[in-house]
C-alpha cells in the first residue's frame, strides 16, 4: 500500500511559554486535508499562539508540528509557501486601491507579471469584491476589508488557510458572507482552520472542531460530539400542585436523580447522567401520591454547553 498522505496539520506536545506563563501546553492537534476546522476557545485560550506557531512566525518552546508533512521549524520555507495566514489584526494600506494592493502581494510572492493580473482578478471575484476593484482600501467597510484580507492570503494559491477570528467585529450579515466564502474555498479543495471564541458561530460551518482552554486541548472531534462529551445529566422543570418539599425529598431519594431544587416557582431536577431514564421523574412523583401539573425538559444550546465547559462547570 502507498503511504498515506500527511495530514494538513499535526502537532505533537506543542508547548509555548511566555516567561512563566504556559500559553500552550502539550497540544496534540490533527487536521486532515479538506477539513473546514474550527479552533475554538475563549479569549486568552491560546488560539493566536497556536496559529502563529503553525504560520512559522513564532517558535514553540517544546514539542513539534508539521504542516502538510513539513516541519514548521526545520522546513519553515516550505511551510510558508503552502499556507495563507490571516492574523487577527492586519494592517491595511488605506491609500492603496484593492487591485493595486493584491498585485503588490502577488509581487511579494514572486508571481510573474504576466500571470499576476489574472490571479488578482480571480481572487477578487472569489471573495466578491469585483465591484470594489478600484476603491481605496480605507473607504471599504469592515466586512469588505475582511474579504480583502482573505483575497490577500489566496494570491499565492495556498493549500492551507489559517484564519484568526476572521468574523470578529463583523455584523451578522457580513459574517454570513465570510462564512459562505469559506465554504466555497473548501469546495475548491482548500483546507481551512478558522479560530473563534464563539462555538455557535462555527457549528454549522465546520466538520470538525478543537476546543482549547488555558492552552490545553479539552475536546477534538465532530461538532455534535461536544454536547455528548460535556453535557451532564438532562434537566427537567417540574410543577406539582402542592407539597413541594415532599416532592423534592422524593426526587432526591432516587439514585438516578443527582439533585432537585426550588427555582423560579418550579422544581429543577437534574438527572445523574445522559443514560438515566427520564421517566423516573414523573414516576416518582405520581407514586408518591403527588399531583404533577407540569413537566418540561430544559433545552441546553451548544453555546451554553461551551460556556459551561470553558468555565469549568461540567459534571
Ligand atoms: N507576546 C506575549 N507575551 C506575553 N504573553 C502573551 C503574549 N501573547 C499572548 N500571551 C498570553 O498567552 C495566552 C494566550 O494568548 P493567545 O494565544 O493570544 O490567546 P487567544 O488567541 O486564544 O485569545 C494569554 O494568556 C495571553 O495573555
Ligand atoms: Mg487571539
Amino acid at each position: 500500500m502507498p503511504p498515506l498522505p500527511p495530514p494538513a496539520v499535526q502537532t505533537s506536545g506543542l508547548t509555548r511559554h511566555y516567561g512563566s506563563l504556559a500559553a500552550l501546553s502539550q497540544l496534540d492537534l490533527t487536521v486532515q486535508k479538506g477539513d473546514l476546522f474550527g479552533f475554538i476557545g475563549s479569549n486568552g485560550a491560546g488560539k493566536t499562539t497556536t496559529l502563529r506557531i503553525l504560520a512559522t512566525f513564532l517558535l514553540p518552546s517544546a514539542g513539534s508540528a508539521r504542516v502538510l508533512g513539513y516541519d514548521i521549524v526545520e522546513q519553515a520555507d516550505n511551510v510558508r509557501r503552502l499556507i495563507g495566514y490571516m492574523p487577527d489584526f492586519f494592517g491595511v494600506y488605506r491609500d492603496m486601491e484593492v487591485t493595486e494592493y493584491l498585485d503588490f502581494f502577488g509581487a511579494c510572492y514572486k508571481i510573474p507579471t504576466a500571470q499576476r493580473e489574472r490571479t488578482v482578478q480571480d481572487v477578487i471575484e472569489l471573495v466578491g469584491l469585483s465591484e470594489k476593484k478600484g476603491a481605496l482600501i480605507g473607504a471599504l467597510s469592515r466586512g469588505m476589508q475582511q474579504r480583502l484580507g482573505l483575497a490577500r492570503v489566496l494570491v499565492h494559491d495556498p493549500q492551507l488557510l489559517l484564519l484568526d477570528e476572521p468574523a470578529s467585529g463583523l455584523d451578522p450579515r457580513a459574517r454570513i458572507e465570510v462564512m459562505a466564502i469559506l465554504q466555497e474555498l473548501q469546495r475548491l479543495g482548500k483546507t481551512i482552520i478558522i479560530s473563534s471564541h464563539i462555538l455557535s458561530e462555527l457549528q454549522n460551518l465546520c466538520n470538525r472542531v478543537a476546543i482549547i482552554e488555558k492552552g490545553k486541548m479539552i475536546y477534538t472531534g465532530p461538532v455534535q460530539g461536544v454536547r455528548d462529551q460535556f453535557e451532564a445529566g438532562r434537566v427537567f422543570w417540574v410543577k406539582v400542585a402542592d407539597a413541594h418539599e415532599r416532592a423534592m425529598d422524593l426526587l432526591r431519594a432516587r439514585p438516578e436523580i443527582a439533585g432537585a431544587e426550588w427555582k423560579d416557582g418550579r422544581i429543577r431536577a437534574v438527572l445523574r447522567d445522559r443514560e438515566a431514564d427520564p421517566g423516573c421523574v414523573a414516576e416518582t412523583l405520581v407514586r408518591g401520591g403527588l399531583k404533577l401539573v407540569g413537566l418540561e425538559e430544559e433545552e441546553l444550546g451548544l453555546e451554553e454547553v461551551f460556556l459551561r465547559v470553558t468555565r469549568g462547570e461540567t459534571q
